[in-house]
């Protein structure tokens, strides 16, 4: 097992009342927000390159009298190859302002990998999935494709929209610089 592997069984064996997986979690902060505010969920950061996040997670992995946050676990791993010990486990997954081959995946783009099928691997029946994409950087068919995705995968309860939001993680401050964000948010079930 690597480390992550390691950190990330370690995390699952402790007690929690409910797991969240934040997918492209970039620097944590959104997800170490979450595990503050939530002392009884276990929140885990999944990121395809976690050097943004090396400041939270050296923060978070302190005793927690010295401002660590024990249900906050940060892996390195790609949302198309989830970690196997994840399935079926999530109550929620979050995807917020994804880019790159996750954006990709969202879309249905030519060629990437099905990364729906995956989030929807990791949740258990009923679970709930929150996406939000930063419309300025989407196509503007991005509603429908994903509304179109979710569907293919089996989620069911499906919502997607055009909206303004305040912004609340890393990235979506850096974009919105004071100001709302225009996204598109989707909202959906694994089945019960
Ligand atoms: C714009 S950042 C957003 C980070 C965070 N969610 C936020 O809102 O601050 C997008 C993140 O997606 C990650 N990412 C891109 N493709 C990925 C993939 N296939 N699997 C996992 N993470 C991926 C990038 O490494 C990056 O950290």
């Amino acid at each position: 097992m690597n480390d992550d592997a390691t950190a990330l069984a370690a995390a699952l064996a402790r007690p929690h009342r409910r797991i969240v997986l934040d997918v492209g979690c970039g620097d944590g902060r959104a997800t170490a927000r979450l595990a503050r505010k939530e002392p009884e969920t276990l929140a885990i950061g999944l990121d395809a390159n976690l050097d943004m996040a090396a400041r939270v997670r050296r923060r978070a992995g302190r005793d927690a009298s010295r401002g660590g946050v024990p249900n906050l676990a940060l892996v390195r791993a790609s949302a198309e190859a989830l970690p196997r010990e994840l399935a079926g486990r999530a109550d929620e997954v979050r995807v917020e302002y994804p880019w790159g081959s996750l954006l990709a995946g969202l879309l249905s783009e030519a060629g990437a990998p099905d990364v729906l099928a995956g989030l929807r691997a990791a949740l258990r029946p009923g679970g709930r999935l929150w996406i939000v994409l930063n419309a300025r950087a989407t196509p503007d068919d991005a509603a429908d494709r994903l509304r179109a995705g979710l569907e293919a995968a089996g989620f069911v309860g499906i919502q997607v929209g055009r909206t303004g939001v305040a912004p609340s993680t890393g990235w979506s401050k850096r974009l919105a610089a004071g100001r709302p964000l225009d996204v598109v948010l989707a909202e959906a079930q694994a089945p019960a």
